[in-house]
């Protein structure tokens, strides 16, 4: 398989920054300040750099599973000064999910989001601001919220799909990341942004978007295009989403939107959210929520399209309800369509979204595999 250099440098970058890679909470945990037991085995340069080409060709999942057969469910990978250990399974991965912030933090890794998603939220601000702002957007997204988006989301995919012809090919990871951008806009932006500038914002965000590089990853201020034009593109869609919000307020207009929820939240010490840090969380949804969601789809639609059982169980159980519904489809009707969505599960499960996820090590943490062998990863 050839893989472009783009995305070598993007599997090198992943595996150069993936701190504890993990699937399923369920380890035997212990947070201990003194080092008693031996660090996880460790990879070290020579055998990484025999492991590029492999990585170049064959992916990082390959990779990693060879390390995982070699070196066991918990590895050091040391590069340069860098220490990164993996954790491989359900039963080393409890670190991950069940410690606290001040025992594994998201640490700086994420740096790099801070001039894609502005000054005022994100990794950019402290971590009860950053826990309120988890709140707003759990708030904003719960199930009772999302009731009211199914209409518009609705409209966006029939007018979308009815432009398609009965025949045709078409790349189905284009088709779906442009049309969860339009559901994007007029659910996450409201109507404004979706029937007057959804074309302006479509670019400023992909160049917003193009900020997520190796470069920039690593280099986030340094004044390369791409990161000029990132910066002038969160500007600009500040401007944007502050231009509505104000005329929001002067007109005393309230939309149902979720940039509407967003304005009127309060932090927990009663201040009002900024103009800047709502276009901000705006921006960190977008850019959270398309990506995958545009990606669970097309894995769903190609694992469909070549199960054929599958696709027909999934369209039989939609004709289906749609007679009984009489073509009337709102949120509890979405809920019944449940072989489409054990289907959309199976393929998010088979072809995860993210292959890892990152934390630092604030502390030393005690990991002990099934074959009982316990590991103590240093603090960072
Ligand atoms: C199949 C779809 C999705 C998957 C598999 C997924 C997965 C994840 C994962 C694994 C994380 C945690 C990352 C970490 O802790 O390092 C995360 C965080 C997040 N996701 Fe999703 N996500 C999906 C869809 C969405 C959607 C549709 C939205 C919003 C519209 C969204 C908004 C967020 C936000 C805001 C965060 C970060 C919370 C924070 O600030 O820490 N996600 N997602």
């Amino acid at each position: 398989m050839d893989l472009p250099i783009g995305t070598v440098w993007l599997v090198l970058a992943i595996i150069l920054i993936t701190a504890i890679v993990t699937k399923i909470a369920n380890a035997r945990v212990t947070f201990d300040p003194v080092c008693t037991r031996p660090p996880p085995p460790v990879v070290n340069n020579i055998a990484l750099i025999k492991l590029l080409p492999t990585l170049c060709t064959k992916g990082p999942e390959v990779t990693m599973t060879y390390l995982y057969n070699k070196f066991g469910s918990v590895f050091t990978v040391s590069i340069l000064w860098k220490r990164i250990t993996f954790l491989v399974g359900p039963e080393v991965s409890g670190p991950f999910f069940q410690g606290s912030e001040s025992e594994v933090s998201q640490g700086n890794f994420n740096e790099f989001t801070v001039p894609m998603f502005g000054q005022e939220n994100g990794f950019a601000v402290d971590s009860s601001t950053r826990m309120d702002e988890i709140r707003f957007y759990i708030d904003a997204l719960k199930p009772s919220q999302l009731r009211s988006h199914v209409d518009p989301m609705l409209r966006e995919v029939e007018d979308y799909f009815g432009k398609w012809g009965e025949v045709g090919v078409v790349d189905l990871k284009d088709e779906f990341n442009h049309i969860l951008m339009l559901i994007a806009s007029r659910c996450l932006l409201g109507k404004e942004v979706r029937e007057k500038i959804f074309g302006e914002f479509y670019t400023l965000f992909t160049e917003i978007e193009a900020g997520m590089n190796f470069v920039s990853f690593v280099l986030p201020y340094i004044p390369i295009p791409v990161n000029r034009r990132r910066d002038r593109a969160r500007v600009k869609l500040t401007e944007i989403v502050s231009e509505i919000l104000r005329s929001r307020k002067i007109c005393n207009r309230v939309e149902e939107d979720v940039l509407q929820k967003l304005m009127d939240s309060r932090y927990k010490d009663g201040r009002r959210t900024t103009e800047a840090a709502v276009a901000g969380m705006i921006i960190a949804l977008i850019f959270a929520g398309k990506h995958t969601s545009a990606v669970i789809s097309t894995w769903t639609g190609a694992c469909l399209l070549t199960h054929e059982k599958f696709l027909d169980a999934v369209v039989n159980e939609q004709k289906e309800i749609m007679r009984t519904y009489e073509d009337m489809i709102d949120y509890n009707v979405l809920l019944e369509m449940e072989t489409l969505h054990s289907c959309i599960k199976e393929a998010g499960r088979v072809n995860p979204i993210s292959i890892g996820l990152v934390r630092q090590a604030q502390k030393n943490i005690i990991v002990r595999t099934k074959e009982g062998v316990e590991y103590d990863i240093p603090k960072h």
